[in-house]
C-alpha cells in the first residue's frame, strides 16, 4: 500500500530543519527589495525567483548549497523578517500535521552582518508564540555553531547564546555548515561547557564526512542526537551503541539526494536502522532549497521502502519520545 494519506494524517515531529533554510525565493526577493540588500549581479541565478529555484535544483555538494544559503539569509534584517520567516514555516508545517518542531538557526550568519542576537530571538519567539496560539504547534530553538568559522569564534558565539540556553529560550546546541575538514572534536570547548550546564547537544555528522565524525560527536562532544548520521553501517559497534543508548538520528532524505550525498532515497540505511533498532526521525533540513517539506520527505521514504503501518508507528513514536520538549508535552502527543 501507498499509505500517503495515513502519512499526512500522522502527527509528526520535526527535529532537523534550519529556519533560514525555509526562506522561499519569493520572500527572499521581497525582503531584498524592502531592506535594499544587493544580491550578486554576476550570478544570473539571482535574475528572478524562477531562475533561483532552477539553480537550487542543480546543487552539486553541501558547499555549493551553503553558498546560496548564506547569500539568501543576508536579506533577513529586522525582527519582523525573522518572525515572518519562522511563522511561514510553522504554518506550512502545521498544514502537514507537524505538532512539534525543533528548529535550528545560525546567529553567527546574522551577527557578523550587524544584526543583534536579540532581534533574531525576539522575532523567532513571536512566531513560536503565534504558532502555539493559532495551531497548537509547539517548538524549540537549537542554536547552531557554524563550523566553517574557527572554533575560537564559535566559542564566542556559544557564550553569547549561553544565557538563553540556560533560561530555556534556546533548547540546545548544534553544529552545522561545511563538514569535511571540520571534525566535531574541534568544538569540544563549547560542548564541554554546555554539557556541564546539562544542555541538550546535537551535531551534524556523517552527512558528507565518514562515520568517524559521528563517533567524535558522541565521544568527544557528548551528543545525544546526530543530524543526518547516514554512515553508521560503516561502524557496526557504533551502530549497536546508538541503538542501546537511544541516540536519535535526524535523517533528511531529500537533502541528501539534492546535495548528491546519495543518488536516491533507497540508498539510505532505513532498513538497517529499523532492524537494529537505531532510532531515527525523517526531516526536511532546508525545505525551501531542497524541493519539499516534511510530508514530501515521509512520502519519499515510503516510495523507497514501502514500510508497514507498524514501522511508521515506531518511527512516529521514537520521534516523540526522543524530542527535547517536556514530558507533559510528550504525553499529549502520544
Ligand atoms: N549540513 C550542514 N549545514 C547545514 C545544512 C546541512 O545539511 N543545512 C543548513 N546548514
Ligand atoms: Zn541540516
Amino acid at each position: 500500500g501507498k499509505l500517503h494519506n495515513l502519512l499526512l494524517d500522522l502527527p509528526k515531529v520535526e527535529h532537523h530543519m534550519h529556519l533560514e533554510g525555509s526562506l522561499e525565493p519569493d520572500l527572499l526577493f521581497e525582503l531584498a527589495a524592502r531592506n535594499k540588500i544587493d544580491l550578486p549581479k554576476d550570478d544570473e541565478a539571482f535574475a528572478s525567483s524562477e531562475s533561483l529555484l532552477a539553480r537550487y535544483g542543480r546543487f552539486t555538494s553541501l558547499d555549493d548549497f551553503l553558498h546560496y544559503y548564506f547569500i539568501g539569509m543576508t536579506t533577513l534584517v529586522t525582527g519582523e523578517d525573522f518572525e515572518s520567516l519562522a511563522y511561514a514555516y510553522f504554518k506550512k508545517a502545521h498544514s502537514q500535521n507537524v505538532v512539534h518542531a525543533e528548529v535550528f538557526f545560525d546567529p553567527q550568519a546574522h551577527t557578523t552582518r550587524g544584526v543583534k542576537s536579540e532581534t533574531i530571538l525576539e522575532g523567532f519567539q513571536k512566531a513560536q508564540r503565534r504558532a502555539k496560539d493559532e495551531f497548537g504547534l509547539t517548538s524549540e530553538l537549537i542554536v547552531c555553531l557554524l563550523r566553517h568559522i574557527s572554533p575560537a569564534d564559535c566559542h564566542q558565539a556559544y557564550l553569547e547564546a549561553l544565557p538563553d540556553l540556560k533560561n530555556g529560550k534556546i533548547r540546545g546546541l548544534g553544529l552545522s555548515s561545511t563538514e569535511k575538514g571540520n571534525p566535531p572534536h574541534l568544538y569540544k570547548e563549547s560542548y564541554e561547557d554546555a554539557k556541564k550546564h546539562g544542555l541538550r547537544l546535537t551535531a551534524h555528522a556523517g552527512e558528507e564526512a565518514d562515520v568517524s565524525y559521528m563517533k567524535s560527536a558522541v565521544d568527544d562532544l557528548g551528543c545525544t542526537r546526530i543530524d543526518h548520521g547516514i554512515k553508521l553501517r560503516d561502524d557496526p559497534e557504533l551502530l549497536k551503541r546508538f541503538a542501546r543508548e537511544k541516540i536519535l538520528i535526524s535523517m533528511c532524505p531529500m537533502s541528501n539526494v539534492e546535495l548528491r550525498v546519495i543518488k536516491s532515497i533507497p540508498e539510505l540505511p532505513v532498513r538497517e536502522y529499523l532492524n537494529a533498532k537505531v532510532p531515527f526521525s525523517i526531516n526536511s533540513d532546508d525545505p525551501a532549497y531542497f524541493g519539499g517539506y516534511i510530508q514530501e520527505n515521509y512520502c519519499g521514504v515510503q516510495e523507497a521502502f514501502n514500510l508497514t503501518v507498524e514501522e511508521w508507528a515506531e518511527i512516529a513514536m521514537n520521534a516523540i519520545t526522543l524530542s527535547w520538549c517536556s514530558e507533559e508535552r510528550k504525553d499529549e502527543m502520544l
